[in-house]
């Protein structure tokens, strides 16, 4: 099992709002094409939301379009969350086949529940509607144990949007997920076999762990945070070669982070 994550694609975003140096669909595009050139196809992509800059049925309509053209026929299979800059239920109703939506689930969240390959994946929606920050509450923490039960002794991967992680980056940490993180690390060290918890929202590549499980946040397809750990910093974006995660996962070896460099053409060479 080969897992791409894509995060943060922000279609939409005015390229002249930052001084005309990103263009995210453009962005999307060379990450999609990485992604096609991949000596093994990965069997799963995730977007880990933030997939418009400002919740546009235009935006989300160019953001398939561009998944059509990038990876026709044969492609991974997309699943999807949203983030705080898209408008939940549009992303949902524009993109139903990326957002499978689970019997029983919390209504008016946009949860995912989908199998593949032996891998659980469990979809989080973390958004608090027109506020950046992310929040896990009590209903959808409900449903969450309740379907971790149901999956005692099965492999699973949760995704959302905003990672359950205090990362030191002030600004994005104030946004963060400011509630349900203690739940969420209950739950999943009572599960047990959560192998992986991926998420985006901050604009870079962070490592982490809770309960039990690692966290991985991967980069934008677009733009990059500052790093900066200062506690009074403020945000700056900066433009560093985007990312995609790759993860590698079978029931024997267990799970294998990667980034892998967009527009990296250059190799590999025989050594
Ligand atoms: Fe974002």
């Amino acid at each position: 099992m080969l897992i791409a994550h894509l995060t943060d694609t922000h279609i939409g975003l005015d390229p002249g709002a930052l001084a005309g140096r990103i263009d995210p669909a453009a962005a999307l595009r060379r990450a999609l094409a990485h992604v096609r050139g991949l000596a093994v196809t990965p069997d799963v992509l995730l977007l880990s939301g933030d997939l418009t800059e400002s919740g546009q049925q235009a935006d989300y309509r160019a953001l398939r379009t561009l998944f059509d053209q990038e990876l026709p026929g044969h492609r991974p299979r997309v699943l999807a969350i949203a983030g705080n800059h898209d408008l939940t239920p549009l992303a949902r109703q524009c993109l139903a086949d990326w957002m499978p939506a689970p019997a029983g689930a919390p209504a008016g969240l946009a949860c995912v529940l989908a199998e593949q390959g032996g891998l659980h994946f469990i979809g989080l929606d973390t958004v608090v509607a027109h506020q950046p920050h992310g929040e896990l509450g009590a209903a959808q923490l409900d449903w969450l144990a309740r379907t971790l039960h149901a999956l005692a002794g099965q492999p699973v991967v949760l995704f959302m949007h905003h990672p359950p992680l205090v990362t030191g980056i002030a600004a994005m940490d104030d946004c963060g997920l400011l509630e349900g993180r203690a739940e969420l690390a209950r739950l999943v060290a009572a599960h047990g076999g959560v192998q992986l918890i991926a998420a985006g929202h901050m604009h870079r590549p962070i490592l982490g762990a809770l309960g039990g499980a690692p966290v991985v946040v991967a980069p934008s397809t677009s733009h990059q945070l500052e790093l900066d750990l200062r506690q009074n910093a403020p945000l700056a974006v900066r433009l560093e070669p985007p990312m995609i995660g790759l993860y590698r996962w079978t029931p024997q070896d267990g799970i294998a982070c990667h980034f892998s460099h967009v527009q990296t053409f250059d190799g590999p060479f025989p050594i």
